[in-house]
């Protein structure tokens, strides 16, 4: 079949993104509104549930289809009833993003002093927390004749430095594993490497005047900073049936920041 845009539209898809509720101005909000925008039902999902239905209710506003729902990515009980919730909302799931994450509420102690409760708490949000919501939804993906998981990494984990960026190298693995076991369920996992974006958690943790930015711009083949916004065109390759044939991969979208062969 000859290639048109019509295959990165997701009309009567059924997306759950997690992590798109929590700040006001945040890459899952941009996510789910992006997907939305593509023609997909989305569940915002966040631990933060009253963030997660004002986001659906921006996007039922705009016209589109969507339910918020309080989920905690590393309970596995809650990402089960999220998964239902999405089955009563919308009949099943197709599209997944696991982009919920400890990020600014993350320990950044050394390896001395960070606490094995800080550890633990990081492996259970980053890690497990996407292996939960994944398995939460293969059934519903695999009844439907395939699906598409798309995980949050992070530039920050190439090479991992620190707490954060060691759980953000571990879902790399995860996303390579689950590309290969549930391949001939039709189901494809990827990964999304974003740099340094101007959501609002991005900026709290690293301010536009931060030493660290000022050098990235200068070393970055680009600019240093991209806004929630433009990682969404990534995201709807992934999801969409334009992308049916990448799995198993990272795709960075930082402007040139981790520049890999
Ligand atoms: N902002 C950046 O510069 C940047 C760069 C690389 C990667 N990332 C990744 O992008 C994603 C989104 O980042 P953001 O900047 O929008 O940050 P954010 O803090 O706004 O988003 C994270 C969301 O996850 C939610 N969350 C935390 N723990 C949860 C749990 N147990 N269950 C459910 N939800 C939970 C939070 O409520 C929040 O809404 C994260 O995975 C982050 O690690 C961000």
């Amino acid at each position: 079949m000859a290639f048109t845009l019509d295959q990165f539209r997701l009309d009567g898809k059924v997306a759950i993104v997690t992590g798109a509720g929590g700040r006001g101005n945040s890459i899952g909000a941009a996510y789910a509104k992006g997907l939305s925008n593509a023609g997909a039902s989305v569940v915002v999902a966040d631990l933060n549930g009253e963030g997660a239905q004002a986001v659906a209710a921006e996007i039922v506003a705009a016209g589109g289809k969507a339910v918020g729902v309080a989920v905690d990515v590393a309970d596995e009980a809650s990402t089960i009833a999220m998964a239902d919730a999405a089955n009563a909302a919308f009949g099943g799931v197709d599209i997944l993003i696991n982009n919920a994450a400890l990020m600014v509420d993350i320990s950044y102690d050394n390896f001395e002093t960070v606490s094995m409760d800080a550890w633990h708490k990081a492996f259970a949000v980053n890690l497990e927390g996407a292996l939960l919501c994944s398995r939460a939804v293969i059934p519903s993906m695999r009844a439907r004749g395939g699906g598409r998981i798309v995980n949050q990494t992070s530039g920050g984990a190439f090479p991992a430095q620190g707490l954060y960026g060691i759980t953000k190298l571990a879902l790399v693995g995860l996303t390579t594993s689950i590309a290969q076991q549930f391949g001939k369920d039709g189901i494809t996992c990827n990964a999304i490497a974003p740099g340094n974006v101007t959501s609002d958690a991005g900026k709290m943790l690293v301010p536009d005047d931060s030493p660290f930015i000022q050098f990235l711009n200068m070393t970055c083949a680009l600019r240093a900073r991209g806004a929630p916004d433009e990682l969404v065109g990534t995201a709807l390759l992934l999801c969409s049936e334009a992308g049916a044939w990448i799995t198993g991969q990272t795709i960075h979208v930082d402007g040139g920041w981790v520049l890999r062969p």
